[in-house]
């Protein structure tokens, strides 16, 4: 004769110290295949105790149990939820539904957990529950269905994957008399074909039910008798089994990924608020972060873009050692010689010298501040300028010392309407008449020198013989042939110019080092801020994970229903590891959401430059996002993987 229980020499403590209770007394006995048997004894002999040792719930303080010859002791918390998902089926005194699951799904769910795939799963949950008079319950959940109604819904469920042994703890307690009889005849019933039926009761009427009666008092069997037949051990009718092939396997898995997945957003959708509160720290963390990082891209492309308009490839050679140096002013040594040797070294395409002064500019009865830069005609390529009207002068202009002048678009505006033609009209700039030749286009620019300035520009020779009577220059630009590097060419210039002055009193501006300084100022500008904006992100994980430790608490019980019909550690960690990344994904989606609506607004309002999207950032803060749910997440996880299933169960 085989055994599918035995028991031998069972001691169960609970307790510590003085308040240990002995609440299983040296419990022995076997139970065969088929047999009927029911557990009586008062309220707290110890029933429920024994009944969760036989179910691998709990396990025995001493003595040893076999379960279809497996020693219980010996098995992993895993090996024990297998042992329980392929032979043991449970019917609970408060059934134990899933509330937000339909009556298919509660009776499913063992299925999963054993990784039958999805088809195969709803076609036998339906089977079972249209056997048992749910035929028309399918899609119910457990709050609409009646007591007896949902009771069968949890002896489907104990049947899913076989149940060739099922453990009945009071399952008519709850019930009135006639769905508690109609109970004791489904498990009369799956008894005649075959299943192993442990039932738990204090009634003698549900136990006289049974083939054989154990009583249990104060912990100890004082009682053992058979009152009916043995069922002859019979071959039961096999629940479909997963296939163990390895594609089936991994769709097996990929089935329970999809029912965490879907748990997680049923989660989710049980507590909008609360999810979102959850999610608003990961929203603005990554909100700002991408709104920074687009901020400081367009910003960048700006200020580039500007620096660009100044002149690619030029340098500028001004007096002194630095900005700032006020002896700068004094330095006499820079020379219109100086410019025209420059002019003639094969690395430079265009010279200009550059001498300015500040004075008042006249035109019929307006007078004005302006700034009047005396140049070279080269000066009109080095700075890449486009006219809007007329021309600039060109060499032998500058030669003649013409009184021509050429304004800028600022000038223009103040002095003309709209639209006016300035060309012939004069100007008198520190009383001397200058006869417009030119107007500049308008060059958008937020660097650089002045915005609203009021710049005309003269030929050189004019300014320093019939203005200032200055002479030399204050500034030398040249723009650096295209196909030499400007470093090179700063430096050969650098070298020149120092031989000829005998020392270094001049300094050098190269925009291409200037827009790499932007450059990269800009990118650690735009780190640092991300840095702070990260910061939010990991308040927004605590928060996570604080609302998954909740979840864990209020699910404890969830928990256990799903321990208790097979789901391993992985599977529980799994669900809430979802859980806590479907949080913050969505959070981050949201935030990249917020974040781009920002950039909208901000495109409405400020003109001078729009924010800048890198789908590599959005995709970065996802990442981000999704790893901080793993990080946060796996605490709560880990907590509810571990946690006992009988402890769990327990739990209200
Ligand atoms: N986790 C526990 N910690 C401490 N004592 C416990 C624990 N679980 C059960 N007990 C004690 O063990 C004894 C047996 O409990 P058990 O639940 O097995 O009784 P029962 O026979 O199922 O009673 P009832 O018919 O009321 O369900 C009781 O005295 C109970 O107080
Ligand atoms: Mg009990």
């Amino acid at each position: 004769m085989s055994y599918i229980i035995e028991l031998a020499g069972i001691n169960k403590f609970f307790g510590q110290g003085a308040g240990r209770v002995h609440v299983l007394k040296d419990v022995s006995f076997s139970v065969e295949h088929g047999d009927f048997v029911a557990i009586i004894g008062q309220s707290g002999s110890g029933k429920s105790t024994l009944m969760n040792i036989i179910g691998c719930l709990d396990t025995q303080t001493s003595g040893v149990c076999r379960i279809d010859g497996d020693n219980t002791a010996e098995l992993g918390p895993d090996q024990l939820a297998a042992l329980r998902s392929r032979s043991i089926g449970f019917i609970f005194q408060r059934y134990n539904l899933l509330p937000s699951l339909s009556a298919t799904e509660n009776t499913a769910l063992p299925a999963v957990y054993a990784g039958l795939a999805g088809t195969q799963r709803s076609a036998r949950a339906q089977q079972l529950l249209t056997d048992l008079g749910l035929g028309d319950k399918f899609v119910n959940l457990p709050t609409e269905l009646s007591g007896g109604q949902q009771q069968r819904v949890s002896i489907a469920r104990a049947l899913m994957n076989g149940g060739r042994l099922i453990l009945a703890d009071e399952p008519t307690g709850a019930l009135d008399s006639k769905s508690g009889e109609n109970v004791l005849q489904i498990l009369k019933e799956l008894n005649r074909r075959g299943h192993t039926i442990i039932i738990v009761t204090h009634d003698h009427n549900v136990a006289s039910h049974a083939g054989r009666i154990i009583e249990l008092h104060d912990g100890k069997v004082i009682a053992d008798q058979r009152t009916g037949p043995l069922a002859p051990a019979r071959e039961m009718a096999a629940a479909p089994q997963p296939s163990q092939a390895r594609h089936h396997r991994f769709v097996g898995r990929l089935a329970q990924f999809r029912e965490a997945f879907t748990m997680s957003v049923q989660a989710m959708l049980a507590h909008k608020l609360r999810s979102l509160l959850t999610m608003l720290g990961i929203i603005i963390g990554i909100a700002s972060v991408v709104s920074v990082v687009a901020l400081g891209t367009g910003s960048q492309q700006q200020i580039i873009a500007d620096i660009n308009a100044m002149g690619t490839n030029t340098i500028d050679i001004m007096r002194g050692s630095g900005f700032g140096d006020r002896r700068a002013g004094r330095i006499r040594t820079l020379t219109v010689a100086d410019a025209n040797i420059l002019g003639k070294q094969p690395y430079i395409a265009n010279v200009t010298p550059n001498t300015s002064n500040t004075g008042d500019l006249v035109y019929r009865n307006n007078t004005l501040s302006a700034m009047l830069n005396g140049v070279g005609e080269q000066y009109f390529e080095v700075k890449a300028l486009a006219m809007a009207q007329g021309r600039f002068f060109d060499h032998n202009d500058v030669r003649a010392t013409a009184s021509y002048a050429v304004i800028d678009h600022n000038t223009y505006s103040q002095l003309f309407s709209p639209g006016e033609d300035a060309l012939g009209k004069i100007i008198l700039f520190r009383q001397k008449p200058l006869r417009i030749i030119g107007v500049l286009k308008d060059q958008e620019r937020t660097f650089g020198p002045g915005s609203s300035n009021l710049n005309i520009y003269a030929p050189y020779t004019t300014v320093m013989r019939r203005i200032t009577g200055a002479k030399f220059i204050s500034s030398i630009t040249v723009k650096v042939n295209d196909h030499v590097m400007p470093l090179m060419a700063e430096k050969k210039l650098t070298e020149l110019l120092t031989a000829r002055h005998k020392k270094q009193d001049f300094f050098t501006i190269n925009t291409d080092s200037i827009r790499k300084t932007v450059e990269s100022t800009t990118g650690t500008l735009k780190l640092l801020i991300s840095g702070i904006a990260l910061i939010s992100l990991v308040v927004g994980g605590i928060g996570v994970m604080n609302i998954m430790l909740v979840s864990v608490t209020e699910r404890t019980r969830e928990i256990g229903v799903r321990m208790a019909v097979g789901a391993k550690q992985r599977n529980i960690m799994e669900q809430f590891l979802i859980e806590a990344v479907l949080i913050c994904m969505v959070g981050g989606l949201l935030g990249v959401g917020l974040s781009r609506l920002f950039g909208v607004v901000f495109g409405m309002l400020v003109s001078n430059f729009p924010m800048v999207y890198s789908t590599w950032a959005m995709v970065v803060a996802l990442v981000c996002s999704s790893v901080i749910g793993i990080i946060f997440g796996f605490v709560p996880a880990r907590n509810a993987a571990r946690l006992n299933p009988i402890d769990a169960l327990a739990r209200e």
